[in-house]
Formats: C-alpha cells, sequence, structure tokens
C-alpha cells in the first residue's frame, strides 16, 4: 500500500517526507522532483520568502544507483531560513527571551483553534506546523508519484480558473495546460494571457492595499485508465479520494470533480456525458460527447481526463491586520503579521497536482500490484489488452 507522511516545522531546520510502497526498479529523475519543487515556489503574489529559498530534495533513502529498491523513500528539505531562526526555535531549550511568540491569533489560520486543542499560551507552534510551507514536502513526494504514473502513461498538471473575481471563461485543454508546464516564467498559470493579465492587476490591487486573495486551480489526470477507483465501498471511491486529497491542503475550502457545481443547477440532459462508440483509442472505442463527470462515473476512473478543481479561501495573513486578541491580556489588538503571500493559487494547484498523483498513484498499485516495476507493468499490460479486446 502506498503511504505517505511528512513532518518539519515551517521554520525548523528541514521538512521531511516518507514514501512507501512503491515497486522496486523505478528510475528517480531528481532534477524532475526538483523542478517540481520549483513550480511549487513560482507565481505573482507570493511573499519574501520564496526570493530567499530555492528547494532541493534531498533523497537520504530508498533509491540507489538511480532507482527505488522497494524499500520507504525518505527525503529532505532544507530550510535555508533556519539560520536566522535557530535561536528564536532551537530543539533545546534555548534562551526564551530569544523565542518569537505569536502574541495575538490571526483570524483564517489554525492559531487559535490549535493554540487551545494543544494548550499553549500562543501561537508559535502552531504556525509552525499548519503553515503550507509543509505542502512543499508532499509535492516532493507526489513528484515521485508522479515519475511511477508516467510509467504507465498517466501525466498530472494543473492550470489557474480564477484569481478573486477574475475567471477564464473557456475549458482548457491538454495542450493548452502542456504549453503552460513548460514555460520557464511562471506568472499566474493561466491558459488565458489576457485573463492572466488581469489577474495580475487584481494581485496588484491587494498588493497596494494590504488584503489577500482565494481563487481556483484545476488539476487534470491524463491517460488514466477506466478502473481506478471502485463503487463498492464508500472509502474506496476515487472522487472521494480526490476530494479528501486536495481539501487537505492548506486553504482549500471547496473540491469540484468535473462541472460538480454548476451541474447541481442544471437539468440532467445538460449534465450527463451521452456514450458513443468508434474507433479505438486509448484504452477502448467507447467515446463521450462531453466530460462533465470529469472522468469519474459511481467513484471509478471512466477512462475520460480526471477534472478537480480547488477552491481556495484568500490568504488569511494581512498586511492591513484584521481585529483579534492578545492571548496574555484579552485585550483588543491587531492580528500578528509575519511575511506573507498575497495570492498563491497557481502553487497551490502544484501541490494539489501531487496530492492527485499520489492518490492516482495509490489507486493504480492497489490494482496492479507488484513488487518490481516489472511485475507492476505485466499486471498492467495484461489490463490494457483486457480493455482492448472488451
Ligand atoms: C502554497 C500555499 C502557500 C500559502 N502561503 C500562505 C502565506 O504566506 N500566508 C498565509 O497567511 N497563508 C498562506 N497559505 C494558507 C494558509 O496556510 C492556510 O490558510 C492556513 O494554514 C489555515 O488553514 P486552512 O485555510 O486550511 O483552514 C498558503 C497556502 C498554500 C496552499
Amino acid at each position: 500500500m502506498l503511504r505517505y507522511f511528512t513532518a518539519g516545522e515551517s521554520h525548523g531546520e528541514a521538512l521531511v517526507a516518507f514514501l512507501s510502497g512503491l515497486p522496486a526498479g523505478l528510475k528517480v529523475d531528481q532534477s524532475f522532483v526538483d523542478r517540481e519543487l520549483w513550480r511549487r515556489q513560482q507565481g505573482y503574489g507570493r511573499g519574501g520568502r520564496m526570493k530567499i529559498e530555492r528547494d532541493i530534495a534531498h533523497i537520504l533513502s530508498g533509491v540507489r544507483h538511480g532507482t527505488t529498491i522497494g524499500s520507504p523513500i525518505s527525503l529532505q528539505l532544507e530550510n535555508k531560513d533556519w539560520k536566522n531562526w535557530q535561536e528564536s526555535l532551537p530543539v533545546n531549550e534555548g534562551d526564551p527571551q530569544r523565542h518569537k511568540p505569536v502574541a495575538s491569533p490571526r483570524p483564517g489560520h489554525a492559531d487559535l483553534a490549535g493554540a487551545l486543542k494543544y494548550n499553549f499560551p500562543e501561537a508559535r507552534y502552531v504556525l509552525e506546523r499548519a503553515s503550507a510551507r509543509e505542502s512543499a514536502a508532499r509535492v516532493a513526494v507526489g513528484a515521485i508519484a508522479k515519475i511511477f504514473l508516467r510509467e504507465l502513461g498517466i501525466e498530472v498538471l494543473s492550470h489557474v480558473v480564477a484569481v478573486g473575481q477574475v475567471a477564464i471563461k473557456n475549458n482548457v485543454s491538454w495542450g493548452q495546460i502542456n504549453d503552460l508546464y513548460v514555460q520557464e516564467e511562471i506568472l499566474l498559470n493561466c491558459a488565458d494571457p489576457e485573463i492572466q493579465q488581469l489577474m495580475k492587476t487584481e494581485v496588484d490591487k491587494v498588493l497596494r492595499t494590504g488584503d489577500s486573495l482565494g481563487g481556483i486551480f484545476e488539476v487534470v489526470a491524463h491517460g488514466v485508465p477506466p478502473g481506478f477507483g471502485t463503487y463498492v465501498q464508500w472509502d474506496e471511491r476515487l472522487d472521494a479520494l480526490l476530494a479528501s486529497a486536495v481539501m487537505s491542503l492548506q486553504a482549500v475550502k471547496a473540491v469540484e470533480i468535473g462541472a460538480g457545481i454548476t451541474a447541481a443547477t442544471s437539468p440532467g440532459s445538460a449534465v450527463h456525458d451521452e456514450i458513443g462508440y468508434g474507433e479505438k483509442a486509448n484504452f477502448t472505442g467507447f467515446t463521450r460527447t462531453s466530460n462533465n463527470a470529469g472522468g469519474i462515473e459511481g467513484g471509478v476512473s471512466n477512462g475520460e481526463e480526471i477534472r478537480v478543481r480547488g477552491y481556495l479561501k484568500p490568504i488569511s495573513t494581512l498586511r492591513r491586520p484584521l481585529q483579534s486578541v492578545d492571548f496574555s491580556t484579552r485585550e483588543a489588538v491587531s492580528a500578528a503579521y509575519e511575511r506573507s503571500d498575497v495570492c498563491v493559487v497557481p502553487a497551490a494547484g502544484v501541490a494539489a497536482e501531487a496530492m492527485v498523483a499520489l492518490t492516482l498513484a495509490r489507486c493504480a498499485l492497489e490494482k496492479f500490484g507488484g513488487d518490481s516495476m516489472g511485475e507492476t507493468m505485466r499486471n498492467f499490460h495484461g489490463y490494457r489488452e483486457q480493455l482492448e479486446n472488451y
């Protein structure tokens, strides 16, 4: 079974991640992992931290001579800022005068709920772990899941649908998303250049006013065969697994599969994807006139592209802070402010790609099994043949 964990504080020495359950014999291209980490750090509206850090995955175990060996993969991402935090956040007791308490909880963050839950007098430890810095570790293991999926012909990418009120109108094709992926500069990762400029203007507005923005990203998984996930048990449904994986990302407050949201207010005739039959393409000869289901029916992938949208609330840390209360005096104060992004929709899309890739890799391994890539691929090709002969 594919399992993964992350650990690490935002300003600690490093983030670490574990990925267990991948077959032996998968070639791991470390430069691909590092490019994925770079993609997560891009986008217009990011804070100062992205300028001081360039994440690099240091693989500690599970990969030897460039290939997986079946044992758990562990990796480390150094926090470049650690040198400035060693005295504020030491592992040992250190000098309490040098600690950096977060004196007033920031609305929209885990600060208050976390301090109450863990019985902390202030929110430093809460912020350190609840921060989306953690998503970098997920991107690193997600990149390895992507490398695995590529062997099966599956690719996972994302694009930005909306930043604040500015949204693209048309569907974005796989080709357009690929064009965005190969660019060496990422502005807002939007497929429509004119809309992208309008999105940038939205970000400029909040940069001026000390406010923040949310938005919508879409993750697309291309080349997924029919048969991932199942309707037979509630917790094995692919749509449920993907919704949970994407929702688990910081600031994601809603997840949509295919055209789920507009479908709720449309008649059935305008929603359900009609079925035809023609030339064999990809896996079978079955065709669809549309893909409002987002590639999943009854909790099972149906062979169409999987499309998952994540809806991000606006960033919680505001340069013009909201009202809060001092933890110790209980007096009304402005919420604490720490260097922050104002818009992270493209980066959240990259983190969500990792979550989708990890989910699909788990489903693939549940379906095809295998302790070595040879065994997994044999089983995959057997299933492909079964589909072709259906
Ligand atoms: C890639 C990414 C970067 C983020 N950067 C920031 C940030 O710089 N400042 C901030 O206040 N929130 C940021 N967030 C969002 C917060 O981490 C998140 O809103 C907060 O931890 C509360 O969790 P919740 O929104 O899931 O309830 C970011 C989210 C993502 C996905």
